[in-house]
Protein backbone atom coordinates (compact mmCIF):
# COMPACT_ATOMS: atom_id res chain seq x y z
CA UNK A 1 0.00 0.00 0.00
CA UNK A 2 2.57 2.60 0.72
CA UNK A 3 4.57 2.38 -2.62
CA UNK A 4 1.93 4.00 -4.02
CA UNK A 5 1.31 6.84 -1.55
CA UNK A 6 3.66 9.19 -2.09
CA UNK A 7 6.36 10.57 0.67
CA UNK A 8 4.73 13.94 1.89
CA UNK A 9 1.91 11.81 3.25
CA UNK A 10 3.61 8.37 4.44
CA UNK A 11 4.56 9.95 7.92
CA UNK A 12 0.51 9.92 8.38
CA UNK A 13 -0.33 5.67 7.07
CA UNK A 14 -0.33 5.10 10.38
CA UNK A 15 -2.85 3.71 12.88
CA UNK A 16 -5.67 5.94 13.67
CA UNK A 17 -5.40 5.77 16.85
CA UNK A 18 -1.77 6.56 17.46
CA UNK A 19 -3.15 9.65 15.48
CA UNK A 20 -5.27 10.47 18.45
CA UNK A 21 -2.82 10.16 20.66
CA UNK A 22 -0.47 12.73 19.47
CA UNK A 23 -2.85 15.38 18.02
CA UNK A 24 -6.10 14.14 17.55
CA UNK A 25 -6.22 15.04 21.11
CA UNK A 26 -6.66 18.92 20.10
CA UNK A 27 -9.18 18.90 17.95
CA UNK A 28 -12.17 18.84 20.45
CA UNK A 29 -10.88 22.19 21.36
CA UNK A 30 -9.35 23.37 17.34
CA UNK A 31 -12.03 22.17 15.39
CA UNK A 32 -14.64 24.46 16.90
CA UNK A 33 -12.49 27.30 17.38
CA UNK A 34 -12.07 26.59 13.34
CA UNK A 35 -15.04 26.51 12.48
CA UNK A 36 -16.11 29.08 14.03
CA UNK A 37 -13.13 31.17 12.75
CA UNK A 38 -14.44 30.29 9.21
CA UNK A 39 -17.95 30.90 9.31
CA UNK A 40 -19.40 27.70 9.05
CA UNK A 41 -22.70 27.32 9.24
CA UNK A 42 -25.87 25.35 9.44
CA UNK A 43 -27.01 24.84 5.90
CA UNK A 44 -23.87 24.80 3.99
CA UNK A 45 -22.06 21.92 2.57
CA UNK A 46 -18.45 21.48 3.46
CA UNK A 47 -15.63 19.67 2.57
CA UNK A 48 -12.62 18.55 4.82
CA UNK A 49 -9.29 18.35 3.22
CA UNK A 50 -6.99 16.47 4.60
CA UNK A 51 -9.37 15.13 7.43
CA UNK A 52 -6.76 12.50 8.85
CA UNK A 53 -9.17 10.15 11.41
CA UNK A 54 -11.98 12.98 11.63
CA UNK A 55 -11.74 15.31 14.37
CA UNK A 56 -12.97 18.15 12.23
CA UNK A 57 -15.10 16.15 10.10
CA UNK A 58 -17.19 14.97 13.23
CA UNK A 59 -17.68 18.65 14.60
CA UNK A 60 -18.37 19.72 11.00
CA UNK A 61 -21.56 16.96 11.27
CA UNK A 62 -22.65 18.15 14.36
CA UNK A 63 -23.10 21.69 12.98
CA UNK A 64 -23.92 21.10 9.60
CA UNK A 65 -25.65 17.67 9.37
CA UNK A 66 -24.02 14.21 8.09
CA UNK A 67 -25.36 15.07 4.90
CA UNK A 68 -23.58 18.12 4.16
CA UNK A 69 -19.96 16.61 5.04
CA UNK A 70 -17.43 15.26 2.85
CA UNK A 71 -13.75 14.40 3.78
CA UNK A 72 -10.83 13.74 1.79
CA UNK A 73 -7.16 12.74 2.82
CA UNK A 74 -4.67 10.15 1.07
CA UNK A 75 -3.74 8.14 4.07
CA UNK A 76 -6.05 4.65 3.98
CA UNK A 77 -5.89 4.21 7.40
CA UNK A 78 -7.45 8.06 8.54
CA UNK A 79 -9.53 7.29 5.38
CA UNK A 80 -11.10 4.29 7.58
CA UNK A 81 -11.43 5.78 10.52
CA UNK A 82 -12.68 8.81 9.22
CA UNK A 83 -16.02 6.91 7.62
CA UNK A 84 -16.09 4.76 10.76
CA UNK A 85 -16.19 7.31 12.82
CA UNK A 86 -18.73 9.70 10.76
CA UNK A 87 -20.81 7.15 8.89
CA UNK A 88 -23.34 8.58 6.18
CA UNK A 89 -19.91 11.27 5.29
CA UNK A 90 -18.99 10.67 2.33
CA UNK A 91 -14.71 10.40 2.87
CA UNK A 92 -12.67 9.47 -0.24
CA UNK A 93 -9.09 8.54 -0.49
CA UNK A 94 -7.26 11.30 -2.47
CA UNK A 95 -4.76 14.32 -2.47
CA UNK A 96 -5.49 17.98 -1.96
CA UNK A 97 -3.72 19.08 -5.41
CA UNK A 98 -6.24 16.94 -7.37
CA UNK A 99 -9.74 16.58 -5.49
CA UNK A 100 -11.87 14.16 -6.41
CA UNK A 101 -14.89 16.52 -6.47
CA UNK A 102 -16.48 18.45 -9.04
CA UNK A 103 -16.58 22.42 -9.74
CA UNK A 104 -18.46 24.75 -6.86
CA UNK A 105 -19.92 21.53 -4.98
CA UNK A 106 -19.31 23.08 -1.96
CA UNK A 107 -20.37 25.95 -0.07
CA UNK A 108 -17.07 25.92 2.76
CA UNK A 109 -13.68 23.95 1.97
CA UNK A 110 -11.69 23.71 4.82
CA UNK A 111 -8.27 21.96 5.85
CA UNK A 112 -7.29 21.86 9.26
CA UNK A 113 -3.03 21.05 9.93
CA UNK A 114 -2.82 19.78 6.20
CA UNK A 115 -1.25 22.83 4.36
CA UNK A 116 2.09 22.41 5.30
CA UNK A 117 1.79 18.64 4.44
CA UNK A 118 0.87 19.23 0.73
CA UNK A 119 3.26 18.26 -1.43
CA UNK A 120 2.01 21.02 -3.72
CA UNK A 121 0.22 23.52 -1.44
CA UNK A 122 -0.40 26.24 -4.21
CA UNK A 123 -2.06 23.56 -6.55
CA UNK A 124 -4.32 22.29 -3.58
CA UNK A 125 -5.22 25.69 -2.50
CA UNK A 126 -6.16 26.30 -6.22
CA UNK A 127 -8.80 22.65 -5.67
CA UNK A 128 -9.65 24.13 -2.71
CA UNK A 129 -10.88 27.18 -4.44
CA UNK A 130 -12.51 25.32 -7.44
CA UNK A 131 -14.85 23.20 -5.59
CA UNK A 132 -16.17 25.50 -3.76
CA UNK A 133 -19.11 27.62 -5.59
CA UNK A 134 -18.38 31.41 -6.08
CA UNK A 135 -18.77 33.45 -2.85
CA UNK A 136 -17.86 30.52 -0.55
CA UNK A 137 -15.50 30.03 2.13
CA UNK A 138 -12.19 28.79 1.51
CA UNK A 139 -10.54 28.48 5.06
CA UNK A 140 -7.06 26.84 6.47
CA UNK A 141 -5.65 26.62 9.96
CA UNK A 142 -1.95 25.34 10.49
CA UNK A 143 0.11 25.18 13.82
CA UNK A 144 2.20 28.46 14.64
CA UNK A 145 5.67 26.99 14.60
CA UNK A 146 6.36 28.47 18.18
CA UNK A 147 2.67 28.59 19.26
CA UNK A 148 2.76 24.61 19.62
CA UNK A 149 4.87 23.66 23.24
CA UNK A 150 4.14 19.85 22.47
CA UNK A 151 5.99 20.37 19.41
CA UNK A 152 8.06 23.08 19.90
CA UNK A 153 9.39 20.68 23.20
CA UNK A 154 9.92 17.95 21.08
CA UNK A 155 12.27 19.58 18.46
CA UNK A 156 13.82 21.42 21.24
CA UNK A 157 15.14 18.29 22.82
CA UNK A 158 15.30 16.51 19.75
CA UNK A 159 17.90 19.80 18.14
CA UNK A 160 19.93 19.89 21.91
CA UNK A 161 21.24 16.57 20.52
CA UNK A 162 21.36 17.04 17.01
CA UNK A 163 23.37 19.84 14.84
CA UNK A 164 21.14 19.32 11.78
CA UNK A 165 17.60 19.60 13.84
CA UNK A 166 16.92 23.12 13.63
CA UNK A 167 13.73 23.49 16.56
CA UNK A 168 10.21 22.84 14.96
CA UNK A 169 10.70 22.13 10.95
CA UNK A 170 9.64 25.28 8.77
CA UNK A 171 6.66 24.22 6.80
CA UNK A 172 4.48 26.38 5.07
CA UNK A 173 1.39 27.84 6.70
CA UNK A 174 3.42 28.11 10.42
CA UNK A 175 4.25 31.66 10.11
CA UNK A 176 2.51 34.85 10.19
CA UNK A 177 1.08 35.29 6.90
CA UNK A 178 1.79 32.25 4.79
CA UNK A 179 -2.08 31.14 4.87
CA UNK A 180 -3.14 33.88 3.81
CA UNK A 181 -0.80 34.68 1.17
CA UNK A 182 -1.18 31.01 -0.11
CA UNK A 183 -5.21 31.51 -0.43
CA UNK A 184 -4.52 35.02 -2.16
CA UNK A 185 -2.27 33.51 -4.87
CA UNK A 186 -4.75 30.47 -5.22
CA UNK A 187 -7.17 33.00 -5.87
CA UNK A 188 -9.33 33.91 -2.96
CA UNK A 189 -10.67 37.40 -2.36
CA UNK A 190 -11.50 39.25 0.96
CA UNK A 191 -8.76 36.97 2.71
CA UNK A 192 -8.62 37.31 6.44
CA UNK A 193 -6.09 35.93 8.91
CA UNK A 194 -6.13 35.56 12.52
CA UNK A 195 -5.25 33.09 14.89
CA UNK A 196 -7.21 30.45 17.02
CA UNK A 197 -6.26 28.58 19.78
CA UNK A 198 -6.92 24.65 21.14
CA UNK A 199 -4.78 22.73 24.02
CA UNK A 200 -4.88 19.12 25.31
CA UNK A 201 -4.50 17.72 29.06
CA UNK A 202 -2.51 14.82 29.57
CA UNK A 203 -2.20 12.09 32.44
CA UNK A 204 1.63 12.64 32.93
CA UNK A 205 5.30 12.67 31.39
CA UNK A 206 4.22 9.26 29.75
CA UNK A 207 0.82 10.27 27.88
CA UNK A 208 2.39 12.97 26.74
CA UNK A 209 5.56 10.82 25.22
CA UNK A 210 4.78 7.65 24.26
CA UNK A 211 2.58 8.92 21.05
CA UNK A 212 5.91 10.48 19.69
CA UNK A 213 6.93 6.92 19.57
CA UNK A 214 4.23 5.55 17.13
CA UNK A 215 5.70 7.13 13.91
CA UNK A 216 3.24 9.99 13.66
CA UNK A 217 4.31 12.69 11.46
CA UNK A 218 7.93 14.29 10.98
CA UNK A 219 8.39 13.79 14.87
CA UNK A 220 7.22 10.35 14.71
CA UNK A 221 9.48 9.68 11.68
CA UNK A 222 12.49 11.33 13.51
CA UNK A 223 11.87 9.05 16.51
CA UNK A 224 11.73 6.24 14.83
CA UNK A 225 14.95 7.24 12.80
CA UNK A 226 17.30 7.05 16.08
CA UNK A 227 19.34 3.95 17.15
CA UNK A 228 18.20 3.01 21.04
CA UNK A 229 20.18 5.11 22.18
CA UNK A 230 19.46 7.89 20.81
CA UNK A 231 15.76 7.15 21.53
CA UNK A 232 16.77 7.03 25.64
CA UNK A 233 18.52 10.01 25.10
CA UNK A 234 15.74 12.06 23.21
CA UNK A 235 13.29 10.67 25.96
CA UNK A 236 15.33 12.09 28.55
CA UNK A 237 15.92 15.34 27.54
CA UNK A 238 12.07 15.58 26.16
CA UNK A 239 11.56 15.12 30.18
CA UNK A 240 14.19 17.79 30.89
CA UNK A 241 12.99 20.26 28.11
CA UNK A 242 9.30 19.64 29.50
CA UNK A 243 9.87 20.73 32.99
CA UNK A 244 10.19 17.17 34.45
CA UNK A 245 5.93 17.45 35.29
CA UNK A 246 5.07 15.21 37.72
CA UNK A 247 1.44 14.61 37.58
CA UNK A 248 -1.56 15.61 34.89
CA UNK A 249 -0.65 18.79 32.91
CA UNK A 250 -2.37 20.92 29.95
CA UNK A 251 -0.96 22.59 27.16
CA UNK A 252 -2.18 25.33 24.71
CA UNK A 253 -1.33 25.25 21.25
CA UNK A 254 -2.17 28.05 18.69
CA UNK A 255 -2.60 28.03 15.17
CA UNK A 256 -2.83 30.34 12.64
CA UNK A 257 -5.93 30.49 10.46
CA UNK A 258 -7.05 32.48 7.08
CA UNK A 259 -10.14 32.48 4.93
CA UNK A 260 -11.21 33.94 1.99
CA UNK A 261 -13.91 33.62 -0.74
CA UNK A 262 -13.87 31.56 -3.86
CA UNK A 263 -14.28 34.29 -6.44
CA UNK A 264 -17.29 35.01 -8.91
CA UNK A 265 -16.65 33.42 -12.07
C1 LIG B 1 -1.64 16.78 10.91
S1 LIG B 1 -2.74 15.77 10.01
C2 LIG B 1 -4.29 16.71 10.10
C3 LIG B 1 -5.49 15.82 10.09
C4 LIG B 1 -6.81 16.52 10.39
N1 LIG B 1 -7.14 17.51 9.42
C5 LIG B 1 -6.76 17.12 11.78
O1 LIG B 1 -6.86 18.35 11.89
O2 LIG B 1 -6.62 16.36 12.73
C6 LIG B 1 -2.23 16.05 8.34
C7 LIG B 1 -3.09 15.32 7.34
O3 LIG B 1 -2.76 15.75 6.02
C8 LIG B 1 -2.86 14.64 5.18
N2 LIG B 1 -2.12 14.94 3.94
C9 LIG B 1 -0.81 14.80 3.69
N3 LIG B 1 -0.54 15.19 2.43
C10 LIG B 1 -1.71 15.60 1.88
C11 LIG B 1 -2.10 16.10 0.60
N4 LIG B 1 -1.20 16.29 -0.37
N5 LIG B 1 -3.41 16.38 0.39
C12 LIG B 1 -4.32 16.21 1.39
N6 LIG B 1 -4.01 15.74 2.61
C13 LIG B 1 -2.72 15.44 2.86
C14 LIG B 1 -2.32 13.49 5.99
O4 LIG B 1 -2.67 12.23 5.48
C15 LIG B 1 -2.93 13.80 7.35
O5 LIG B 1 -4.17 13.19 7.51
Amino acid sequence: MTETVPNACQNFVVPADAYDRLMGRYLPTLAPAFIDAAAVRSGMRVLDVGCGPGGLTTELVARVGVGSVAAVDPSPPFVAACQDRNPGVDVRLGFAEDLPFDDDAFDATLASLVVGFMTDADAGAREMVRVTRPGGVVAACFWDRAGMPALRTFWAAAASLDDRVAGVPGRLGAADGEIAELLERAGAVEVEQGIVSASATYAGFADWWEPFTLGVGPAGAHYRSLDEEGRAALRAAAREALGQPEGPFTLEGRAWFARGAAPRR
